[in-house]
C-alpha cells in the first residue's frame, strides 16, 4: 500500500490566517490528503503553528501578553478555524514544543559535529532602551539616499533601495523611539550553504519532471545565483536555545533563527503525533526515517515565497546531517491570491481572514471557490463579485439544484424510495461512457495535484448529470410512462449518491450531507471504484430517500452589495 506524507507551509502564529495564506497551503494540502485517502492510502497529513521570531514577540507585546500565552492562545485559535475549514489534519502542532527543540539542537548540533557549521561575528544594533539587539527592520531613520525619514534599516519604502541600519541618520529603535542605540559586535552561528550548491543541483535536476516549473526555476535560481552562507541564530529570548556544546561557547543565551527551526517541525510535529498516541519512535520514525526512501511519498504543499526554503534551506540541513531523513518527492508552490488585484495583509487587516469567512458562509462555499480558482499558474484576484458568481452558479444552481430536484422529485411521485421498475437504455449508456471518461480525468488531474483542472471536471460532471436529468425528464414522463420516469429517478439518485463520493475531498460537509440523502457514509468517503455501468447501478429498490435542506444558498445582490461596502471592494 502507498504511503502518502503530506504537510503544509506552518502558518505564523501572529493572528488569523487570510484566504490567501489558506489556499497557498493549508487547504490544497488538505484536499490533496482526502483523495489519498479516498483511494485508501495511508496517509499522514501534517501541519503547525510557526511560533518563533520576532514577529511573535511583537504580536504578543502589543497584545499585552507574554510570548508563551500569546502562542498558546493564537495555537488554540488557529486549530479551531482549521478545523471549522474541515482541514483533516492527522496532527496540528506547534514549533515551540519540546519534540521540536530537542530535534533542532539534534540537528544542529550533527552538523556542527561534521564542520558544516562556524561562528562568526556580526554587527548588530542593540537598543538600550529594550535591552536586547534589534533586528534590522526595526531600526528607522532617515533615508541616506532620498532623505525619507521612516526608512526601515534593511530598505527605504520610499525609494526601495537596499539598506544596512549603520546608513541609516538618526537611527532609533522603531519599538520605543529611543535613539539610545548603538553597533555591537555579536557571534552568530552560519551554516556553510556553499558546500551544497553541487549535491542541491544534482537533487533538484533529478525532479526536472515531476516538480512543476514554479519550483524548478525559483530552486534553480537560488543556486545560479550563488548560495550565501546563512545566520542560523539571532539574539532573541523567544526561540529553540542554541545548546551549550555548539559554538565553543561563544553563543550563550542565543537561539536559533526562525526559518531554521520551522521545517524542522515538520518532523517535530510528526513525533508531537506519535507521542500523543502513546506510541513509540519508530511510529513517526517509519514516516520520517524509512528504510528505503521510496517506502514513503513526501508531498509539501507551499506559496511560491516558502520555495527556496523548501529547496535550498531545509534540504541543506537534512544532507548536511548525513542522516537518512525522508526528502520530499513532490512540491506543490502557489502564486498569489490577490484582493482585488492588491496584497491580502495581515498587518493593515486588507482581504477576508478565515475567522470572518466562516461566520459570512459555511466552509464548503469558501473552499470550493478557492480550489477552483487556486492561483496555479498565476497570481488570482479574489473578488467579491467573482466570488458571488461562482457560488450561484457551480454550487447553488448546479450541484445544489440538481440534488434537490431529483430527491423532491423522488419523495413527491415515487414515496421517497428508489424505483426498481425498468431498465437504462442509450441515454444512461451514453451517459456511463461520459462519466467513465471524466471521473479517469478527474482522478488523474488530483494525482497531478492540478487543482483547477480537476475541478472544471468535477463541475462537468455535476453540469453531465443535470443535462442527463432535463433531457430524462421524469417530471413529464411520470403522467404518462411511469417506468420510463422511474428509470431518470433511479439514475438521477445514482447519481446524487456518486456525485457525495466524488465531491468529498473538496466540499466535505456538503457531499456528506448528499451522500447522507441516500444512505449512512463512512468517515472517508471513498473514491467510486469500478466501471460506472456498475457504480450508478447499485442502490436497492425501495431503498429510503431524504431530500436534504437547501445545500447551497444563492447570494442576493443586495448581501453582495453588503460585502463590498463592508470589506472594500475596488480598493
Ligand atoms: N511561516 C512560514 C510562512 O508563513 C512558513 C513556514 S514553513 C516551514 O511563510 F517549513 F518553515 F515550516
Ligand atoms: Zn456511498
Amino acid at each position: 500500500m502507498t504511503r502518502t506524507l503530506i504537510t503544509s507551509a506552518l502558518p505564523y502564529i501572529n493572528g488569523v490566517k487570510h484566504l490567501g495564506n489558506l489556499v497557498g497551503s493549508m487547504l490544497p494540502a488538505d484536499v490533496y490528503a482526502r483523495f489519498r485517502r479516498a483511494r485508501g492510502d495511508e496517509t499522514l497529513f501534517i501541519c503547525a503553528t510557526d511560533e518563533h521570531g520576532t514577529p511573535a514577540e511583537l504580536a504578543a507585546l502589543e497584545a499585552g501578553q507574554d510570548v508563551a500565552s500569546y502562542c498558546r492562545e493564537q495555537h488554540a485559535i488557529q486549530k479551531g478555524l482549521g478545523e471549522r475549514f474541515g482541514l483533516s489534519w492527522d496532527y496540528f502542532g506547534r514549533s515551540s514544543s519540546p519534540q521540536n527543540r530537542e530535534l533542532t539542537q539534534h540537528l544542529a548540533r550533527v552538523l556542527w559535529q561534521r564542520g558544516h557549521l562556524e561562528v562568526r561575528t556580526t554587527k548588530q544594533v542593540y537598543s538600550h532602551a529594550e535591552k536586547r539587539f534589534l533586528p534590522d527592520r526595526y531600526v528607522i531613520g532617515t533615508c541616506p539616499h532620498c532623505g525619507y525619514d521612516r526608512a526601515r534599516g534593511d530598505q527605504c519604502e520610499n525609494c526601495t533601495r537596499v539598506l544596512d541600519p549603520t546608513d541609516l541618520i538618526n537611527p532609533r529603535s522603531a519599538l520605543s523611539n529611543s535613539t539610545e542605540i548603538e553597533i555591537r559586535d555579536s557571534a552568530h552561528l552560519f551554516l556553510k550553504q556553499s558546500e551544497f550548491i553541487e549535491p542541491l543541483r544534482k537533487w533538484i535536476d533529478s525532479h526536472e519532471h515531476d516538480w512543476p516549473n514554479l519550483v524548478l526555476s525559483i530552486a534553480r535560481k537560488w543556486l545560479d545565483e550563488g548560495l550565501k552562507d546563512r545566520g542560523i541564530t539571532r539574539d532573541l529570548d523567544w526561540g529553540v536555545p542554541v545548546p551549550d556544546d555548539i559554538g565553543d561557547g561563544k553563543l550563550k543565551g542565543k537561539v536559533f533563527y526562525v526559518w531554521f527551526d520551522a521545517p524542522i517541525e515538520y518532523i517535530g510535529a510528526t513525533k508531537e503525533w506519535s507521542d500523543s498516541r502513546g506510541k513509540p519512535d519508530s511510529e513517526w520514525q517509519s514516516w520520517w526515517r524509512p528504510a528505503s526512501q521510496k517506502d514513503v511519498t513526501y508531498v509539501q504543499f507551499m506559496a511560491k515565497d516558502n520555495v527556496p526554503f523548501h529547496t535550498v534551506g531545509f534540504p541543506v540541513t537534512i544532507f548536511g546531517s548525513g542522516e537518512n531523513w525522508k526528502l520530499v518527492d513532490r512540491i506543490k508552490g502557489f502564486n498569489w491570491l490577490t484582493y482585488y488585484g492588491g496584497k491580502f495583509s495581515t498587518s493593515q487587516k486588507r482581504g477576508v481572514f478565515m475567522d470572518t469567512a466562516l461566520d459570512l458562509l459555511p466552509a464548503d462555499y469558501w473552499r470550493w471557490y478557492l480550489m477552483a480558482n487556486a492561483p496555479e499558474s498565476a497570481d488570482t484576484s479574489f473578488t467579491w463579485e467573482h466570488f458571488t458568481a461562482v457560488v450561484n452558479k457551480d454550487l447553488a444552481d448546479v450541484l445544489g439544484n440538481f440534488v434537490n430536484r431529483v430527491t423532491k422529485f423522488c419523495i413527491a411521485r415515487f414515496d421517497g424510495r428508489v424505483p426498481g421498475e425498468g431498465s437504462y437504455g442509450a441515454e444512461e449508456t451514453a451517459l456511463i461512457a461520459e462519466l467513465d471518461k471524466r471521473i479517469a480525468q478527474y482522478g488523474a488531474y488530483l494525482e497531478d495535484i492540478e487543482f483547477r483542472k480537476a475541478l472544471a471536471e468535477l463541475r462537468a460532471i455535476w453540469v453531465a448529470g443535470n443535462e442527463y436529468l432535463t433531457r430524462a425528464a421524469p417530471w413529464t414522463h411520470v403522467k404518462t410512462d411511469r417506468t420510463k420516469a422511474a428509470v431518470g429517478v433511479r439514475m438521477g439518485l445514482n447519481l446524487v449518491h456518486l456525485f457525495g463520493h466524488l465531491s468529498w475531498p473538496v466540499i466535505p460537509v456538503a457531499a456528506r450531507t448528499i451522500h447522507e440523502a441516500i444512505q449512512p457514509a463512512s468517515e472517508v468517503i471513498s473514491w467510486p471504484a469500478g466501471p460506472m455501468s456498475a457504480y450508478l447501478d447499485q442502490l436497492d429498490a425501495g431503498q429510503v430517500v431524504r431530500a436534504p435542506d437547501v445545500l447551497f444558498a444563492k447570494i442576493a445582490d443586495e448581501q453582495l452589495a453588503e460585502w463590498k461596502t463592508r470589506f472594500g471592494g475596488e480598493g
